[in-house]
């Protein structure tokens, strides 16, 4: 992409009411504008960023077994009413009228909707399980919107639903889950700790927040060190077999958010060298809830004896949007983002020093096609901007790697290439650059 056809309308000031990093940096790369409290456009840049997202949380979700699928955003509330949610809800949940005064809702989850389309479907025991999701926005009136993307209104979710026959199967899947939500996190560069997370009335221990540590984060939250430093599973990891031995190894140590801390069982449970009190942004949440909607909805299904049963149920959120400012969080210093290659809006900018010259045009040119040609995303700046501002602009969209042409490099026959994650720099030769950067993307989005 040609930055000089491209919209990224950079701000200088840093915005006054923008308390957290992720937050000003998104507003001052041109990634996202404010249209509302909590309601936000998603501009070209922070598009990529989101896409991205959402792409490895679709490939993990379906690396587990889960299946696409897309429920609108607009609800009927005579849904909600059958749950008994639609009084519950309360000021959360944006209540619309339509012509012919039937009263709808833009939809704050699916549960309700998700009910009643299982239960359209499906009738028997040897039609489960099921594991739906989609990935949809949703809208929730929080009262106090904020920290840009972290806290909207409008906000953009993956939510998986689970149908089983009985508790065991159920747990199947949400392990299921909690699976791929340790590799969704990982992939992004994310160390994502799943904490202990109050499951209200229905009790047992099937609910997991996913957290990552971040001074910023909403939650105070307490846990062993060893959680941070235990392997991610692997991507052939049988997500048919028992994953039970998984779940049981991250949840052996302490960890929990504050609503679940309980100070003696930490001081007990934990060495003193392994405490981590911190805080922390909630990026997913794993929930186990029985019957809840299935038993007032009347989703049932006939049992092996013939006899009608309410089926289990189960929900998985991950925080699509709100993963953009935790990636941030992250991963940046004072100048700007410094985007993990997995989810970075290009893999490279290309800075055209001297745009106009002849030389250094013909160059770029050749760069950019040989480096697009090789599959590396380039945001070309062939603007006629000041090199200070270029490299400025390069620094807060914070893309992986930076290839700098100028006449000095122009005369040695080199580019010079900066790598933004720690500022290493590099010479390298013309011809050699684009293979160059070509191997390290690719290897830096290898996974396994
Ligand atoms: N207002 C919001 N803005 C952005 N993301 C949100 C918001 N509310 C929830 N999320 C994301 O969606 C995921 C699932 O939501 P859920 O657990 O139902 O919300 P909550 O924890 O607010 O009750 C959360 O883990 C979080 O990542
Ligand atoms: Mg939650």
């Amino acid at each position: 992409m040609r930055l000089s056809r491209y919209y990224l309308p950079v701000l200088r000031e840093t915005p006054a009411d923008a308390q957290i990093a992720s937050h000003r940096m998104m507003l001052r790369a041109g990634m996202i504008r404010q249209e509302g409290a909590g309601i936000y456009a998603w501009l070209p840049l922070g598009f990529r960023v989101l896409k991205k997202i959402e792409q490895i949380v679709r490939e993990e979700q379906d690396r587990a077994g889960a299946v696409e699928m897309l429920m609108p955003t607009i609800q009927q509330a005579e849904l909600w009413r059958e749950s008994g949610r639609y009084d519950a809800y309360g000021k959360e949940m944006l209540r619309i009228v339509d012509r012919h005064d039937r009263e709808m809702l833009f939809g704050p989850t699916n549960e309700e909707m998700i009910t009643e389309i299982f239960r359209a479907g499906v009738r028997s025991y040897k039609d489960l399980p099921k594991l739906l999701y989609h990935i949809q926005w949703k809208f929730r009136d929080e009262v106090r919107p904020r920290f840009g993307v972290m806290r909207g209104r409008e906000f953009l979710m993956k939510d998986t639903y689970s149908f089983d026959i009985d508790e065991e199967s159920a747990r199947a899947n949400y392990n299921r889950m909690f699976v791929a939500y340790l590799r969704t996190f990982a992939r992004m560069g994310l160390k994502a700790i799943p904490m202990r997370a109050d499951t209200g009335p229905i009790g047992g221990d099937l609910s997991h927040e996913f957290i990552i540590l971040a001074d910023t984060g909403e939650s105070a939250v307490f846990c062993d060190k060893r959680l941070v430093e235990m392997p991610t599973p692997k991507k052939d990891i049988d997500f048919d077999g028992d994953l039970q031995p998984v779940v049981d190894q991250f949840t052996s140590h302490y960890a929990a958010t504050d609503e679940m801390h309980d100070d003696t069982a930490f001081a007990k449970d934990v060495a003193e060298e392994n405490r981590i009190a911190a805080r922390g942004i909630e990026v997913g949440h794993i929930f186990f809830f029985g019957t809840k909607y299935s038993e007032p909805m009347k989703a049932y299904v006939a049992g092996p004896d013939g006899k009608d049963i309410p089926v289990q149920m189960g929900s998985y959120g991950v925080g699509v949007s709100r993963l953009a400012g935790g990636i941030i969080e992250a991963f940046h210093d004072d100048d700007g983002c410094k985007w993990p290659m997995a989810v970075a809006p290009y893999h490279v900018g290309l800075v055209n020093l001297k745009a106009g010259d002849e030389k250094t045009d013909k160059l770029c040119e050749e760069l950019y096609r040989s480096l697009t040609a090789a599959g590396v995303e380039v945001l070309y700046d062939d603007t006629a901007s000041r090199p200070g501002e270029k490299f400025a602009r390069m620094d807060l969209i914070g893309l992986p790697y930076q290839v700098v042409i100028g006449p000095r490099g122009l005369e040695n026959g080199a580019a010079e290439v900066k790598r933004r994650s720690d500022g290493a720099r590099e010479e390298i030769a013309l011809d050699k650059v684009a293979d160059h950067i070509a191997a390290a993307v690719k290897d830096a989005l290898r996974y396994d």
